[in-house]
């Protein structure tokens, strides 16, 4: 029998928001969990104090399941083994760890044996068959998403490979998804929740820089392209994003051309950074990463993450709808 997101997860609506380094703080987090999806913080490049200042507002904002993001490739094996040691000691059970890309074995087993659930994305089946092995939730991002792609499929074509090998592992689409109708493809394709990121960039507890969101509400899908331009941070990946001067001109110079604050600490933004414009952000914002999905093409609004999650949860399955299986909230509020 198919075990599914909602299930798994013990959350009404099968619907993962994804935890985006910088724009996705604990309010978004805690907004989308407690609106009976699952939120998730980005732990991108947090450690130590930072980590934990972010962390203690996750732990403080819900009691429903909630999840923090990590990237093994961007910090590598020795800070992802502190990060994640830091979030085992430091969270709940509750808090389930969510993985941008294949981690090691030994990553994966010191989640799931620590008692969390654990979700993972990738690109390929091959990855996809392997995170399930680990006992993990499998997340399918397909070409069509913002940000750095893990694969080179299409969407569907991915999850319709992957639900064929995996019949009963709960199986996740992201990618493109910014309306219900292309929730509602994605769940015919063979999966059985969704992961939304472009959609949640413009929630109004998202981090976003006000011109991103407004970027986002504005474009549509050719306005966005996949490059490899902004790779200071992280190096060696392609990512759709918003086409920007940056994009169509890559021969600029490697200079200064904003000022962040990361909880707390003030930092530099040079041309070609990964970093994604925040609230905290100033200068040239048009020139900086924007990461944006094909999912823009149904954006329109900036709206509360409840919204948001309310306007998918017709087409998704939750743990309602999934037969006599119906999955006990850990915390008793299904
Ligand atoms: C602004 C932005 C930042 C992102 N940052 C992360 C991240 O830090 N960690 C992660 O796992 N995925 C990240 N992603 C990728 C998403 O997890 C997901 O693959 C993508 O958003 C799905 O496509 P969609 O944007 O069309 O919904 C990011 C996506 C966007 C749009």
């Amino acid at each position: 029998m198919r075990t599914t997101l909602a299930q798994t997860l013990g959350i009404r609506v099968g619907l993962l928001q994804s935890g985006m380094g910088g724009v996705a703080g604990p309010d978004l987090a805690c907004a989308v969990s407690e609106a009976g999806a699952a939120g998730c913080a980005g732990g991108y490049k947090l450690a130590g104090e930072a980590l934990s200042a972010m962390l203690k507002r996750l732990v403080a904002g819900t009691d429903r399941p909630v999840g923090v993001n990590l990237i093994p490739e961007v910090v590598g094996p020795d800070e992802l083994d502190r990060q994640l040691g830091q979030v085992l000691d430091e969270t709940p059970q509750h808090v389930y760890l969510s993985l941008f890309g294949m981690a090691d074995d030994a990553v994966l087993d010191r989640i799931t044996g620590a008692g969390r659930r654990l979700v993972v994305q990738i690109g390929t089946v091959q990855d996809g068959v392997r995170a399930a092995e680990r006992g993990a939730i499998v997340v399918a991002q397909g070409t069509e998403a913002g940000g750095h792609l893990l694969g080179t499929s299409h969407r569907d074509d991915l999850v319709a490979e992957l639900r064929a090998l995996l019949p009963t592992v709960p199986l996740v689409a992201a990618g493109g998804i910014g309306s219900p109708d292309e929730a509602a493809r994605a769940i015919a394709a063979g999966a059985d929740g969704v992961l939304l990121g472009t959609a949640f960039v413009v929630a109004r507890e998202s981090m976003a820089h006000p011109q991103f969101k407004t970027a986002v509400c504005t474009s549509g899908e050719a306005d966005t392209v996949i490059s490899d331009v902004y790779e200071i941070g992280w190096p060696g990946r392609r990512h759709r994003v918003l086409a920007t001067d940056v994009t169509r001109n890559p021969d600029q110079p490697k200079n200064f051309i904003g000022r962040t604050v990361v909880e707390g600490k003030p930092y530099v933004v040079p041309r070609f950074s990964a970093a994604v414009p925040t609230v905290t952000t100033s200068g040239r914002i048009g020139e900086m990463a924007m990461y944006c999905g094909l999912s823009c093409g149904a954006i329109s609004d900036e709206l509360p993450a409840a919204e948001i999650v309310a306007g998918f949860a017709r087409v998704l399955p939750g743990a309602h709808a999934v037969g006599t299986e119906i999955a006990e909230d850990s915390h008793g509020k299904l």
